[in-house]
């Protein structure tokens, strides 16, 4: 932690970061593209309930890399099918997310599947991910792991991951505890693989600064909730339009584990925070397990209803990052204006939006 603070120290006080991060990641000047043989580094994150197929594709005739999470299809079949049918659509990179945690039950067969259909990449979430990286390497599939804190990122470098997700403060879904500034330049210091920064990023100037910072690509996600091929339905992504950063909060109602949503008039009339009742089940060493398994789906099913609904009962999951979106937009389109702002901007010139 310390050398973070000086890192940030020098960062933001004294405004020497592009110097500084330049300098530190000059062995690291490895990108994205380079890893996955892409045109533009930047990976159109895996969000449940609305990544699918479609938008894959589309991402990758964009240049860009894309992901789904294993847990958007009922049956592990459907998954097979869908990696097939991108496959059949395009030749480029795409990857699978998978929660490797005992909540998910279906975690081994999902990574069985991965591996039969060699998917290009797989990216793990929520555990341990030693047994995938195992059984991804020996079908020559990469594995990049989201991390939040230099603990978790030294011990997924041990076990072989391929890149590190650094998953920030401004993510939207499971946030981590810091921020960019604070997060990269501490793991392009100590770790000596490629690292992906997630969170908060909406434009091409975004993407380039934290390219400077030593990040080697970009994983973003709620930019493109509103996009026309996304899932999801109308009034979800609209409120990606209508709302914006100041409008996002942590809640710990839909499933225990804190999760950003939009701040709407269901989430203000509900609250954010859990119950003295609901707390007191979730620390309840008998009924915990059960409570907490009872919580996941009914908050899994109430997200659910909402993204593809009308409902009063809005619990729309996005990051701060739709900041940025101001009107529903084809992902072809929102990729050409991250790489034209990318290549135009002046990173001494910070822009308003
Ligand atoms: C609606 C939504 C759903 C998400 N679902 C998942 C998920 O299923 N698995 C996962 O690893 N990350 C999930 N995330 C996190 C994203 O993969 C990514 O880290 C995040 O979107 C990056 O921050 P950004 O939204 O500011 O771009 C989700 C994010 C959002 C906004």
């Amino acid at each position: 932690m310390l050398l973070t603070s000086v890192l940030s120290f020098l960062s933001i006080e004294l405004q020497i970061y592009p110097y500084l991060y330049t300098y530190m990641s000059k062995t690291k000047s490895i990108t994205l593209s380079d890893i996955l043989g892409i045109e533009f580094p930047v990976i159109m994150a895996p969000m449940f309930l609305v990544s699918d197929e479609k938008m894959v594709v589309e991402a990758l005739k964009a240049g860009i890399t894309g992901a789904i999470p294993a847990l958007n299809f009922r049956k592990v079949g459907d998954m097979k099918n869908a990696i097939r049918s991108i496959k059949k659509k395009s030749n480029k990179p795409f990857g699978i997310n998978l929660i490797v945690n005992k909540s998910n039950h279906r975690y081994k067969e999902q990574l069985r599947a991965c591996c039969e259909e060699k998917v290009d990449f797989i990216i793990t979430s929520l555990g341990s991910p030693e047994e995938t990286i195992l059984r991804a390497h020996e079908r020559g599939i990469k594995v990049f792991c989201d991390v939040t804190d230099i603990k978790f990122a030294l011990k997924v470098e041990k076990l072989g991951a391929d890149a590190i997700i650094a998953v920030n403060k401004e993510a939207g879904g499971h946030a981590g505890n810091f921020s960019y500034h604070q997060l990269i330049p501490e793991l392009v210091a100590l770790c000596n693989i490629p690292i992906i920064s997630a969170g908060g990023i909406g434009s091409g100037f975004g993407i380039k600064e934290v390219l400077n910072f030593g990040a080697c690509g970009v994983s973003m996600g709620s930019i493109f909730i509103a996009s026309a091929e996304a899932p999801v339905s109308e009034e979800y992504k609209n409120a990606c339009v209508q709302y914006g950063a100041k409008d996002i909060v942590m809640t710990t109602k839909i499933s225990g584990t804190p999760c950003t949503v939009i701040n709407t008039p269901y989430v203000k009339e509900v609250g954010t925070s859990q119950t003295k009742f609901e707390k007191f089940l979730t620390k309840n060493k008998r009924i915990k397990k059960w409570f907490k398994t009872l919580l996941f789906i009914k908050g899994m099913k109430k997200l659910e209803r909402a993204a593809f609904s009308s409902t009063y009962q809005n619990v729309w999951c996005a990051g701060p990052s739709i900041e940025f979106i101001k009107k529903i937009r084809p992902i072809s389109e929102i990729v050409r204006t991250l790489k034209e702002e990318f290549f135009n901007c002046d990173l001494k010139k910070k822009p308003f939006n």
